[in-house]
């Protein structure tokens, strides 16, 4: 199965551990506490579900545009009519 996934967000969705609900019960360490997980919400990312900074690739994309990206994450605009 393939499907096509959109994403315009570019940049990650950080998760801090000290502010999700409970985590405070499991730890008093505080460097575990101040511990950031940042997820992927671009898409381009090798090392899903984490960012590894791929979102980089889509920082000169413009409005009204969509792209789509190759297995090597080269950049392309897609053709309109398939929008
Ligand atoms: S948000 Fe996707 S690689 Fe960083």
């Amino acid at each position: 199965m393939t499907r096509v996934v959109l994403h315009d967000r570019d940049h990650p969705y950080v998760v801090k551990l000290e502010e999700r609900p409970g985590f405070k019960n499991l730890t008093s360490d505080e460097k575990l506490l101040k511990f950031e997980i940042h997820l992927c919400a671009c898409g381009l990312s090798k090392d899903k579900p984490f960012c590894d900074g791929s979102h980089a690739r889509v920082k000169n994309e413009e409005k009204g545009k969509v792209y789509t990206y190759d297995e090597q994450n080269q950049q392309h605009v897609m053709d309109p009519k398939y929008v």
